[in-house]
């Protein structure tokens, strides 16, 4: 084989390495994409979890089964992403047919347990929608659901003792009668996107 020969066979096997990997990449990456259609078997994202609601109330996973759960991560204090995902949300539930949405829980689980009390979150949830469960715990109990839900999440210190902002992630999780992920929404979904994943897991039955 000749010099030059040789280098463009290696030249494809590199490619090819290069392609595979990058094909694997991708593979792993839409399980977790905003919005990837695949439907997911219940074992990467989601989990029991045991918090309390706005009420005072301990709420855990199982209260929910039988319906679907709109499950979103956020924090009261959040200036703009948080208060639109949840708009979105709301939106969503208000598309669908009264009977299906009665089906569906929407929930709001706060990352910032120090500053978002029962009484914190009894305040707010109403300003999106009747329904829309609020959870606090403690930071060891918020700390289990977002982690069982793959949630990142980080207070961004800036000094201030109480004035602070939070670094997360802003997906809606979308999961089954069963309390398995079905699939998530990025900040861009909009209420119709959801309203139609809503409707089609509720159509299985
Ligand atoms: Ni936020």
């Amino acid at each position: 084989m000749r010099i030059g020969e040789l280098l463009k066979s290696r030249l494809v096997v590199y490619g090819a390495v290069l392609v595979l990997a990058i094909v694997a990449g991708m593979a792993g990456w839409r399980l977790l994409a905003p919005g990837g259609g695949s439907r997911g078997t219940g074992t990467l994202v989601g989990g029991p979890f045991t918090l309390v609601d706005q009420q005072g109330e301990t709420v855990s996973d199982r209260d929910f089964r039988g319906r679907l759960m709109l499950v979103y991560f956020g924090y009261t204090f959040c200036p703009d992403v948080c208060p639109m995902s949840l708009a979105t949300m709301a939106q969503a539930l208000d598309l669908l047919e009264p009977a299906a949405a009665e089906r569906v829980v929407p929930i709001f689980i706060t990352i910032d347990p120090e500053r978002d009390t029962a009484e914190q979150l009894a305040g707010y949830a109403p300003l999106f929608h009747p329904r829309l469960v609020a959870l606090t715990g403690s930071v060891a109990q918020v700390r289990q659901a977002a982690g069982a839900y793959r949630v990142y999440f980080a207070k961004v210190d800036e000094g201030g003792a109480d004035d602070y902002l939070m670094d997360h992630v802003s997906f809606v999780f979308l999961m089954g009668p069963d309390g398995t992920y079905r699939r998530h929404f990025g900040p861009t979904a909009t209420p119709e996107e959801i309203a139609g994943a809503l409707r089609e897991v509720l159509a299985e039955g």
